[in-house]
């Protein structure tokens, strides 16, 4: 293996199910029910982080915010930043709110950002949680970039202090490391989106605009299945976020199995709302519905506690990695 995340993959080829032909459940009874800071959810996926700031992005997210309310599913705007410097565009977020008066949104900005800003990117949405992102691979592949991430800990610390919701870390796409869950839980987070490699890369998506990395990096990062275990591996009373490449029933289910407690998909929902009519976007996330509750069917389990039950093998890679990082998976099964 070259590098860590070397093939670009979440790695959740690695996990398997145990499929079993006696399941004593009737369809009807199988429950995706899950609950989000104290609001019940009808399902575990979170409409993860994409955009606003523009007239196109208040128009994604206006959709995305329809769909949140349609299916009761929290949804992350994207960064903030550019509303509390610009405040005439905060409206192309604050549609997020306006679409989904009683729904689960969440703020997001940087890590760096200072408290007095993150208060108002809170009260912009009347979030009900904030995302704070962690991006250096993203920043030092652009030129204009930030170089400079001292401090962090320190400003975590005073987010977390002075925040009336709770602060979720999150990754962008490059997965967190046990050791920086540490650091972040040690700062009071107890929320961490761990957002994997294996899905949307930044590294790749800002070197093919400037190259700064020349491809060199375009496999950076931990694989979402490998830091979504490091992460659960801590056993720290925390909440675990799964996402980074999250497309498929499938990889939903193989997190939730892992003890995920959601998933967070952005790439997909994206391309569902840019790509489909009204009437598409539902006959897809019915069948992602569908797919879902036949997993859990087909693993014997008729909701998400059951599944978390299950074992789970992890293999190839994916064992090899975990064994060299000092955690014991001959047979996984989810924090119970
Ligand atoms: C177009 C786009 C914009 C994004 N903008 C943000 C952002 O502003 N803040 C953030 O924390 N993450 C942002 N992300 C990262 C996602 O929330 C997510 O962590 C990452 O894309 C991996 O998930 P995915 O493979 O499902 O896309 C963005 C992702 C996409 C695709």
């Amino acid at each position: 293996m070259a590098n860590v995340g070397d093939n670009a993959s979440t790695r959740l080829e690695d996990v398997l199910l145990i499929p079993q032909s006696i399941s004593d459940i009737n369809w009807e009874e199988i429950d995706l029910k899950t609950s989000f800071l104290n609001k019940t959810l009808s399902l575990p996926i979170i409409i993860n982080a994409i955009t606003g700031g523009t007239k196109r992005a208040a128009r994604i997210n206006a959709k995305l915010a329809k769909i949140a309310k349609n299916y009761n599913i929290p949804m992350a705007v994207g960064s903030q930043t550019i509303a509390i410097e610009i405040p005439e565009l905060a409206d192309t977020f604050t549609i997020a709110r306006q679409e989904n008066p009683a729904g689960v949104i969440i703020a997001n900005i940087s890590a760096f950002t200072k408290s007095d800003s993150m208060l108002k990117a809170i009260d912009m949405i009347e979030a009900d949680a904030i995302q704070i992102h962690f991006n250096i691979p993203q920043e030092l592949a652009m030129l204009e970039g930030d170089r400079n991430f001292k401090g962090v800990i320190k400003n975590v610390r005073e987010l977390v202090d002075n925040s009336p919701v709770p602060v979720i870390a999150k990754e962008v796409g490059f997965g967190f490391s046990k050791e920086a869950i540490e650091l972040l839980y040690n700062a009071g987070v107890r929320f961490f989106d761990i957002s994997g490699a294996g899905g949307t890369n930044f590294i790749a998506i800002e070197d093919a605009r400037q190259g700064m990395f020349a491809g060199s990096f375009n496999s950076w990062g931990i694989p979402t299945a490998w830091s979504l275990v490091e992460a659960l591996s801590l056993e720290i009373p925390i909440c675990v976020i799964s996402s980074g490449g999250i497309r498929t029933a499938l990889d939903i289910t193989k997190s939730l199995a892992l003890g995920a407690n959601y998933v967070g998909m952005a790439n997909w929902f994206l391309q569902l709302v840019l790509n489909n009519t009204d009437e598409e976007v539902a006959n897809k996330l019915d069948n992602l519905i569908y797919c879902l509750k036949a997993s859990l069917l087909m693993c014997g389990a008729k909701n998400i506690f059951e599944l978390q039950k299950k074992p789970v093998i992890i293999l190839g890679q994916t064992k090899d990695y975990l064994q060299a990082r000092g955690i014991d998976t001959s047979l996984w099964s989810a924090r119970n």
